[in-house]
């Protein structure tokens, strides 16, 4: 289980968050909805350290157990441990312009973990072909469709085999005809027992993947449930007004 308690975040005078809770099950979907500004990149970007909280905990118990207390100022170590254990998947892809795609998966394993090259490159080439990119793996970014790109950062974020996948809205920024092939991706992903906290406005990926769906607003959790009990019977006022918005999208 991952166990996050009490994440707070400023940026100068803002407060960004203000004291997030949650409890991730392994292999669990999470779905994290809200308002833009509401905080959940910020949220992301904590759980792998991109951001530091000034407060909080994370803790992950099971096979290589990890404390982190962002409160305390000499946990350097932790920091990378956390970054190992969590991949990013960006709205933007975030792929290295110069390198191929075969190359952008290879990165983490190579000079991350130190894999040798070999073995780092029929790994990538496995997940390439996982994500339905075998014809593509030596193609640049920009010979590629932005669903394309999108899937090789999911084979990137894979790569380094983390014990959570975080995406950031990751069909946002993609045609309308894309979005299905790397949502499909995603649904394999869950299917195979992956945990997994997505950032997504798709209603009906979080109905039929998510396991629990949570509603953030200025900088809290609102409410979090079951995906039928949330869109269907939702509690608190923010929620109700936050579905309606989006459903009149
Ligand atoms: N590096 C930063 N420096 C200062 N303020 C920041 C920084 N990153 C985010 N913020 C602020 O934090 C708030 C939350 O931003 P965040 O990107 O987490 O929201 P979000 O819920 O992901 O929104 P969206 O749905 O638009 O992506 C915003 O007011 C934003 O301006
Ligand atoms: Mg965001």
């Amino acid at each position: 289980m991952i166990k996050i308690r009490n994440i707070h975040k400023t940026f100068g005078e803002n407060t960004i968050l203000r004291g997030i809770d949650l409890d991730i099950q392994k292999g669990q979907v999470v779905v994290i909805l809200g308002p833009s500004g509401s905080g959940k990149t910020t949220f992301l970007r904590c759980l792998n350290a991109l951001e530091m909280p000034e407060q909080g905990t994370i803790t992950f118990d099971n096979s290589t157990p990890l404390f982190i207390d962002f409160s305390n100022k000499n946990i350097k170590k932790d920091i990378l441990a956390l970054r190992r254990k969590s991949g990013m998947v960006f709205q933007n892809y975030n792929l290295f312009p110069h390198k191929t795609a075969l190359e952008n998966v290879m990165e983490g394993p190579v000079f991350v973990q130190g894999k040798p090259l070999e073995q780092a490159r029929k790994e990538a080439e496995l997940l390439l072909s996982k994500v339905g990119l075998a014809d593509k793996i030596n193609l640049y970014p920009f010979q590629l469709s932005g669903g394309q790109q999108q899937r090789v950062g999911i084979a990137r974020a894979l790569a380094i085999q983390p014990e959570l996948m975080l995406f950031d809205e990751p069909t946002s920024a993609l045609d309308p005809e894309l979005v299905q092939d790397v949502l499909n991706t995603m649904k394999a992903l869950a299917n195979e027992g992956w945990t997994m906290v997505v950032v997504t406005h798709e209603i009906k990926f979080a109905l039929d993947v998510a396991d629990i769906v949570v509603v953030m607003d200025k900088g809290e959790i609102v409410e979090q449930g079951s995906p039928e009990t949330l869109f269907n019977n939702p509690q608190h006022e923010r929620t109700k007004r936050f579905l309606h918005q989006i459903r009149a999208e």
